[in-house]
């Protein structure tokens, strides 16, 4: 048998920005109420990155903490992966300013934007580096700064975004656990329906797109929650199937933290229980990349995750774009700093290590085929 790599999530972090706006800030704003936005979208307050706080700021505080956690030298980093729709400049990209921050001297460093897929396109090609055996430990970052370009006084749009970041550290391991399945898709039809118009080199910014507010975000909400919820469901039966698992074998649902009733929507035709569904959207909003690793951060330190679990992420925004994976958990909550993490693999298997090995021959035997 071909000696094999699997891409174990061995650090996580998050940041979020100091300064959180509640819900009854817009009542000032706009014409709208806490009530309006708690029912329609489930949330309450969002961060809102202030001066001195950017996507790289908080991409670096994030990451920081996953390097942290996962105990290793920075310089044994060999791929830092930066999704963000919102770098700090349009040129150089954000990745290049993180690497050099965390003084990962001997990284790649490159942005990947999926918008709020972004996340997932990052950690599915990290894997497959990982996988490939080109790579032995890579950086994923998802950071956002959306409300930077939003216009504060659209009530359809800026009451759903938050700014933020999250991090994980992905390194090469034998044990058959990690990321079993996935899909990733684009539907670039989807383009106008969520997006900012100038700006860009189709539209360069002048005093009249300034005037125009083009330079802010648009959306047809109505259209972008339909596609969420469809795809949410599609690519997740996808998923399951091609990991040979069911419904009834997800842990835990860490979805894009996009609006309540999109997963409630998508949670209830997949018969999930919704008590293995993570949600912080109330306090963050949706903060696009950061969304997902700032999710499973909070997951892991809430004591959620154990080894064995099945996770299932999914993650959707402009492009159109998403993105869905199953990742089977190997790494206990808190790895003592003094022992080698997989020691402690190892030893945390324990009721949940019967079935987490018959995921893992199951997998063996679909890369066998493969
Ligand atoms: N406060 C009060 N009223 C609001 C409002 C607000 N913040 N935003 C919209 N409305 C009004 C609309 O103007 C409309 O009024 P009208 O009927 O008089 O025209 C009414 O509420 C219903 O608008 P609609 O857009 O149909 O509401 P909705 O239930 O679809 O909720 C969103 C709007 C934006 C919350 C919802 O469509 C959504 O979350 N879509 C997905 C967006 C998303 O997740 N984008 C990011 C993807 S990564």
């Amino acid at each position: 048998m071909s000696p094999r790599r699997y891409a174990q999530i061995v650090g996580w972090g998050k940041a979020l920005p100091a300064r959180s706006m509640h819900n009854r800030e817009f009542e000032s704003l706009v014409d709208t109420s806490d009530e309006w936005i708690r029912t329609r979208t489930g949330i309450v307050e969002r961060r809102v990155a202030g001066e001195g706080e950017t996507t790289t700021s908080l991409a670096i505080a994030a990451a920081r903490q996953a390097i942290a956690v996962a105990d290793i030298d920075p310089r044994r980093i060999d791929l830092i992966l930066v999704a963000t729709c919102t770098a700090d400049r349009l040129l150089p990209g954000a990745a290049p300013i993180v690497q050099q921050a965390l003084g990962a001297t001997s990284s790649g460093a490159v942005d990947m934007n999926a918008a709020c897929a972004g996340f997932m396109y990052a950690l599915v090609t990290a894997n497959g580096l990982i996988a490939s055996g080109t790579h032995r430990r890579i950086l994923v970052v998802g950071a956002d700064t959306l409300t930077r370009w939003m216009d504060w006084k659209d009530r359809r749009v800026s009451i759903l975004f938050g700014d933020g970041a999250g991090a994980v550290l992905l390194e090469a391991s034998d044990l058959p656990t990690g990321l079993f399945a996935s899909v990733l898709r684009a539907d670039g039809s989807g383009a106008d329906l969520l997006h900012v118009p100038a700006g860009g080199t189709a539209c360069l910014p002048t005093n009249d797109t300034l005037a125009r507010g083009a330079h802010y975000i648009q959306m047809d909400g109505p259209a972008v929650f339909r596609f969420a919820v469809q795809i949410i469901v599609d690519s997740t039966r996808e998923v399951l199937d091609a990991a040979h698992l069911t419904v009834e074998d997800v842990d835990l649902f860490v979805p894009h933290q996009a609006n309540r009733r999109i997963i409630d929507a998508a949670v209830r035709t997949l018969e999930l229980p919704s008590d293995r569904v993570f949600i912080n959207l109330d306090r963050y909003g949706n903060t696009s990349a950061a969304s997902i690793p700032i999710a499973l951060t909070e997951a892991i330190e809430g004591g959620r995750l154990h080894p064995g679990d099945n996770i299932l992420m999914s993650g959707f925004g402009a492009g159109l774009t998403w993105g869905t994976a199953l990742f089977q958990w190997g790494v206990p909550q808190r790895v003592p700093a003094t022992m080698p993490w997989q020691t402690v693999v190892h030893q945390g298997l324990t009721e949940r290590a019967a079935r987490a090995l018959s995921v893992a021959r199951r997998a063996l035997a679909i890369a066998d085929r493969a």
